[in-house]
C-alpha cells in the first residue's frame, strides 16, 4: 500500500499488532505519530508516549499529532487491554480501566480527529475491535462488552461522517499471536509456545493470525482501495467462529 506522506496517528504502537502496523505504514511512505506507554524504539516522525486512561494526555494527543506532523489523515485506534473473567470474577477497576482504554480514549481521539478531518477534506479512522466484540465469547465479559462498544461506535461514526469524506471502520480479529495472547497463557500457567500450537489446530485455515495478517487489513482499509467502505466491522478469523 502506498501512503506517500499521509499523516498517521497510531495508538498501541509498541504492541504486537501495533508494531506490524507501524512498519507497514512506514514502508508505504506514511508519516507516523506513534503513541503507547513507551514508544522509544519505534521508527516514526513523532513519538507521543502516554497513558490512554489519563484525560490530559488523550485530550492533547490528536492536537499534538497534528502539530508534529503538520496535519492528520489517518487514525488507528489499536491500543487495548484484556481483563479476563465472567462478571463475578472482575472488579469495578477492571470495568473502569477497560472502558477507559478500549472505549473512552478511542471516542475522544475520534471526536478530535473527525473535527480536524471534516475541516480538511476528509480522512480515515480504523478502530481495532475484536470478533469477541461482535460474537461474545465465554469468560471475558468486560473485554467483550468494551469491544462491542467500540464496534457499535464505529458503525455509528461510519454512517454519521461519511458525508464529510471520513471513512470509519473496524477490524475484528480472532486470536492473534501477540504479547496480549501469550502473556494470557503464561498468567494461567500454560507454556505459550505449546498453547499456540494447540490453538493453531482449532483454526480452519491452520493457524492463528500473526500481527502482519491484521496489519495488512488495517492498511488496506486506510488506503484509497477501500474508498467505498464505511462503518464496517471486518472479521479476520481464518474461518474460526467464536465458540
Ligand atoms: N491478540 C489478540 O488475540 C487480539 C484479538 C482481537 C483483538 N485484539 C486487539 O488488538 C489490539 C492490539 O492488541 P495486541 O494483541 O497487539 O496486544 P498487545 O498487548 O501486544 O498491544 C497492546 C498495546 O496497547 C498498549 N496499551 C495498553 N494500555 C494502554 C494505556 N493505558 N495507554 C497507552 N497504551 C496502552 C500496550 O502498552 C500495548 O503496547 C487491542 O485493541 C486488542 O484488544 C487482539
Amino acid at each position: 500500500m502506498q501512503f506517500n506522506n499521509k499523516k498517521v496517528l497510531l495508538t498501541g504502537a509498541n504492541g504486537g499488532i501495533g508494531q506490524a502496523v507501524a512498519k507497514a505504514f512506514a514502508e508505504g511512505g506514511a508519516l507516523l505519530a506513534v503513541a503507547d506507554i513507551a514508544v522509544d524504539d519505534i521508527n516514526a516522525q513523532a513519538h507521543l508516549p502516554g497513558d490512554l486512561s489519563d484525560d490530559k494526555y488523550i485530550n492533547n494527543l490528536v492536537p499534538s499529532a497534528i502539530e508534529a506532523l503538520g496535519g492528520l489523515d489517518i487514525v488507528v485506534n489499536n491500543a487495548g487491554i484484556m481483563r479476563r473473567g465472567d462478571v463475578t470474577e472482575t472488579s469495578v477497576e477492571d470495568f473502569d480501566v477497560s472502558v477507559a482504554v478500549n472505549v473512552r480514549a478511542p471516542y475522544i481521539l475520534c471526536r478530535a480527529a473527525i473535527d480536524h478531518m471534516a475541516a480538511n477534506g476528509g480522512g480515515v479512522i480504523i478502530n481495532v475491535s475484536s470478533c469477541w466484540g461482535v460474537h461474545p465469547g465465554p469468560g471475558h465479559a468486560v473485554y467483550c462488552m468494551s469491544k462491542a462498544a467500540i464496534a457499535s461506535l464505529t458503525q455509528c461514526m461510519g454512517r454519521d461522517h461519511a458525508h464529510q469524506g471520513i471513512r470509519v471502520n473496524a477490524v475484528c480479529p480472532n486470536e492473534v499471536n501477540t504479547p496480549m495472547l501469550r502473556t494470557g497463557f503464561e498468567r494461567r500457567g500454560f507454556d505459550p509456545v505449546t498453547a499456540v500450537q494447540e490453538l493453531n489446530k482449532t483454526v480452519p485455515i491452520g493457524r492463528i493470525a500473526e500481527a502482519e495478517d491484521i496489519a495488512d487489513v488495517i492498511t488496506f482499509l486506510a488506503s484509497d482501495q477501500a474508498r467505498y467502505i464505511c462503518g464496517e466491522l471486518i472479521e479476520i478469523n481464518g474461518g474460526k467462529p467464536v465458540s
